[in-house]
């Protein structure tokens, strides 16, 4: 190699801001490189050009959120990519970071019921008793907006989803910045889900301003939306509140069944996309829950669907949920197997869910075989995410 003199160049002021991230340049054979090093993940960092900083600072994270930035923040249910939901050009990035059409409504996370005042009509006697019962928490309510809410957040719906989370640094941040925080998963559209700041890093890192480290998910799947605005309330993603405790708290809840948006993801759905006064496809009420989500980039299909002929000649590896799972017994070829909860605890499971998912597709594999849950509980949250993504 050449001789190189490395030197810290005019990022130095960012090495004091954050301890973590070390900018420094090399001066190669007379041309002037750009090096940037994160000194704490520098061993684990897959992409070379994730240079947005990480730490726990939540003042610094307040700070971005109230200049117009993007901050990824951990809650206990995914990492979220948060802006200020009040201002539209902070919001259009959101959807620009993640390749997001718009057709697809941000939730807006709040710490303190001033703001469901300020940004929902009066919630009714049902949303009340579920906002009393499971806030802060991973349920999303769906309300009826208030003129202050912008349509690009909303997609054009006369709707609003509002959710409390139940994460310390999280809940810390949105009161120290005061603001409504439009939030949709930190992740690219369409792929999966991130429950560590090393998978905001990894996929979203070149693209935003700053990852409020909050360590990885305790819940591991996204909230539960429930839709408020009719009569009767409907379930329309399923999430870490399940419908027995909804049910348990309101009476019987149904389930949106989303045949419309499967019809919108076969066609192309970047078609629908565009500004907001494009708006949501008419009579879509759950214009999000989209046939494919949650997408592997190696090809992934249930094992009960899985034949022999499917499987040969190819490294195959499985996820299970527990280590008596006997699903895989019938491929014995198994070049990686990733096991969810030693006995099939569906809380450890949703909590490993998506990150056992990620490895399984960074493993070199030409297809991944995944074991159906109980569709019980959170077994039905698992269920569908394990649905869209396998859908292709
Ligand atoms: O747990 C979660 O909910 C995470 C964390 C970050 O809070 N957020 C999340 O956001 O999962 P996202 O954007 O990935 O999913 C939000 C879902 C989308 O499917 C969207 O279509 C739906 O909520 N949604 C948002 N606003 C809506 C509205 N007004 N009416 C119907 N559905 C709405
Ligand atoms: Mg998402």
């Amino acid at each position: 190699m050449p001789e190189s003199t490395v030197s810290f160049n005019r990022h130095r002021c960012d090495f004091a801001v954050f301890p973590q991230e070390c900018v420094a340049s090399v001066i190669h054979s007379g041309q002037f490189l750009p090096l940037f090093l994160h000194v704490e993940f520098a061993a684990t960092c897959s992409m070379t050009n994730a240079r947005c900083p990480i730490s726990n600072d939540v003042s610094r994270a307040a700070d971005i959120l109230r200049s117009g930035g993007l901050v990824a923040f951990g809650t206990e249910t995914v990492y979220g990519l948060g802006a200020n939901a009040l201002n539209e050009q902070a919001v259009a990035r959101v959807f620009e970071a993640k390749d997001r059409p718009h057709f697809d409504p941000l939730i807006v996370h709040i710490a303190d019921r001033k703001w469901l005042d300020r940004l929902a009509e009066q919630l009714s006697p049902a949303a009340k008793l579920l906002a009393d019962e499971f806030w802060p928490g991973p349920l999303t309510l769906v309300l009826p907006k208030k003129e202050i809410v912008p349509d690009l957040v909303t997609s054009g719906l006369p709707s609003v989803a509002i959710r409390m989370p139940n994460h310390p640094l999280a809940l810390e941040l949105l009161t120290l910045v005061d603001l409504p925080i439009a939030a949709p998963s930190a992740n690219p559209f369409g792929k999966i889900s991130p429950t560590t700041a090393q998978h905001v890093l990894d996929n979203l890192g070149d693209r935003i301003d700053f990852i409020l480290d909050g360590g990885p998910c305790d819940v591991g799947v996204e909230s539960t939306v429930v839709l408020m605005t009719e009569d009767r309330p409907r379930i329309l993603r399923h999430g870490g509140v399940t419908q027995e405790q909804l049910e348990a708290v309101i009476g019987p809840v149904e389930f949106h069944s989303s045949e419309f948006n499967e019809e919108i993801s076969n066609s192309d759905s970047h078609a629908v996309a565009g500004d907001a006064s494009q708006g949501t496809p008419s009579g879509a009420v759950a214009p999000g829950m989209l046939a494919q989500h949650y997408s592997p980039t190696t090809p992934l299909v249930l094992a009960s669907e899985a034949s022999d002929a499917s499987v040969s000649g190819k490294r195959v590896g499985l996820l299970r949920l527990s280590k008596s799972s006997t699903v895989g017994d019938d491929f014995p070829e198994l070049a990686a197997v990733e096991t969810l909860s030693d006995d099939g605890d569906l809380r450890i499971a949703a909590a490993e869910f998506f990150a056992a998912l990620r490895r399984l597709d960074s493993s070199g594999l030409d297809l991944i075989l995944a074991e159906s849950f109980p569709e019980e509980g959170l077994g039905r949250a698992l269920n569908d995410r394990l649905r869209r993504a396998c859908h292709q």
